[in-house]
């Protein structure tokens, strides 16, 4: 459930007519939901009270600076990939002892960077990162806490673009060569071995590929135990899936319920979750306003002011999200099939295909569950400059990042001297 419901056939974000927000700051932009974000987070944090755990944030899903900050105050953690996502936790206020570091191409200056942070575990990827980030923590005379990320070649049923737990796929380790890894760890001076972590890909609706994946691992668990290597927490990644159109992936209380139910006899074990989407993607709308109507002989197109250089999802991956108007006409405008369109110089330049939509120039449309990998993949393709962020906190609305300037577009670059 989110925080974006028509009164009076208006759209509120909240308290706060997205109306109101579009005429202060223009479109295309964001608008995203504080309530919305809280109430997401604690559905995890709820469902998971029975066993210690830790909700990690994904912070590639939205890493706007107030979010982050929305979820450090509720005692998140966070799931980080890269050392600019590592000092964003930081400035919003995030905890680095809740971090956990993902990715499979950390370098040695981000490693050092999270090492002298002190964040809670750098998940990895590789023997070669293993053994990198255990010279890194030697020169800097420490032990980092590593967990192995295994891949338990499960097959999570998604986009294959977002799918990351198959055998085929770059990220983590075979589960079937994990023990000897995990052995290899233990030998190594700069290493403290935490845990063991798993991501299988993102998007999924079912709940059977996650406890699949986490079958495997537990057994991987045993036998470590049995080798003497005690583990102190189990990261099971991100990757539950939200409604875009008619899914139904298990609510976050019973996808937790179902693993922690598989974990009665683990009770020593920290139990960590890095959900990215279910968290943000519905806190968010995407803001545009309808530019121009365009009939031709075979179809109907709105052109609208964002383009995939602000919300890429459709483009890439023929993603499906709801497209709603703000303000829904009532004077008898006569429906149409759509495709909605935006500006950018490439057919695949889309938000929405075969939309049925009564609507004007000049018209809002919001885009729903964009608060998930939407800004954050958004780029200057076009010289476009990225958009404004606002969040609504009851009514009021807090511009959380400013339309970038044309200036903006070209800071850094330089002419030549001569
Ligand atoms: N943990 C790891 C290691 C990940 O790679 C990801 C996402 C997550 C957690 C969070 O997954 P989530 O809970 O959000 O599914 N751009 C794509 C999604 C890419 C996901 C990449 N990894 C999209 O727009 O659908």
């Amino acid at each position: 459930m989110d925080f974006f419901q028509y009164q009076n056939n208006e759209l509120f974000a909240e308290q706060v007519a997205v109306q109101d927000i579009a005429k202060e700051y223009g479109t295309p932009c964001y608008v995203y939901s504080r309530k919305t974000l809280e109430r997401h987070y604690h559905a995890f944090t709820d469902a998971a009270a029975a066993h210690t755990h830790l909700v990690c944030y994904a912070v590639k899903a939205n890493s706007n600076l107030a979010v982050l900050n929305v979820l450090a105050r509720l005692g998140a953690g966070f799931d980080i990939v890269s050392q600019g996502e590592l000092a964003r936790v930081l400035k919003a206020g995030g905890d680095p002892s809740k971090v956990v570091f993902s990715g499979v191409a950390k370098t040695s200056d981000e490693i050092a960077f999270a090492i002298e942070k002190q964040i809670k575990c750098f998940n990895v990827e590789s023997k070669a990162e293993l053994e990198r980030i255990s010279v890194t923590a030697t020169q800097m005379q420490t032990v980092a806490p590593v967990s192995i990320r295994v891949n338990p070649d499960i097959d999570a049923k998604t986009h294959p673009y977002i799918s990351t737990g198959l055998k085929e796929n770059k990220f983590g380790i075979d589960i079937k060569q994990a023990f000897d890894v995990y052995q290899l760890a233990c030998a190594l001076p700069g290493i403290e071995v935490v845990g063991v972590d798993f991501h299988i890909g993102s998007q999924l609706t079912e709940v059977e590929p996650f406890l699949a994946a986490l079958d495997k691992v537990l057994a991987l668990v045993d036998k470590l135990k049995r080798a003497g290597i005690v583990l102190k927490h189990l990261d099971i990644g991100g990757g539950l899936g939200v409604p875009y159109e008619g899914e139904k992936p298990p609510h976050p209380s019973a996808y937790a319920a179902q693993v922690i139910d598989r974990l009665s006899n683990y009770s020593e074990l920290e139990l960590i979750f890095e959900p990215g989407r279910a968290i943000a993607a519905n806190a968010g709308i995407l803001v545009t306003k309808v530019e121009y109507l365009k009939p031709t002989t075979d179809k109907h197109f709105a052109i609208v002011d964002a383009g995939m250089n602000d919300m890429l999802r459709p483009s890439l991956y023929q993603a499906w999200q709801e497209i709603i108007a703000v303000s829904p006409r009532t004077d008898g405008t006569p429906e149409h099939t759509y495709d909605v369109v935006g500006p950018v110089c490439e057919t695949g330049d889309f938000i929405g295909k075969d939309r049925v939509l009564a609507i004007q120039p000049g018209d809002l449309l919001a885009q729903r569950s964009a608060g998930a990998y939407g800004f954050t993949m958004s780029s200057n393709y076009n010289s476009r400059p990225r958009v404004a962020e606002i969040m609504v906190d009851g009514e009021t609305a807090h511009l959380v990042r400013a339309r970038e300037s044309l200036e903006s577009l070209w800071h850094g670059e330089a002419l030549l001297s001569e």
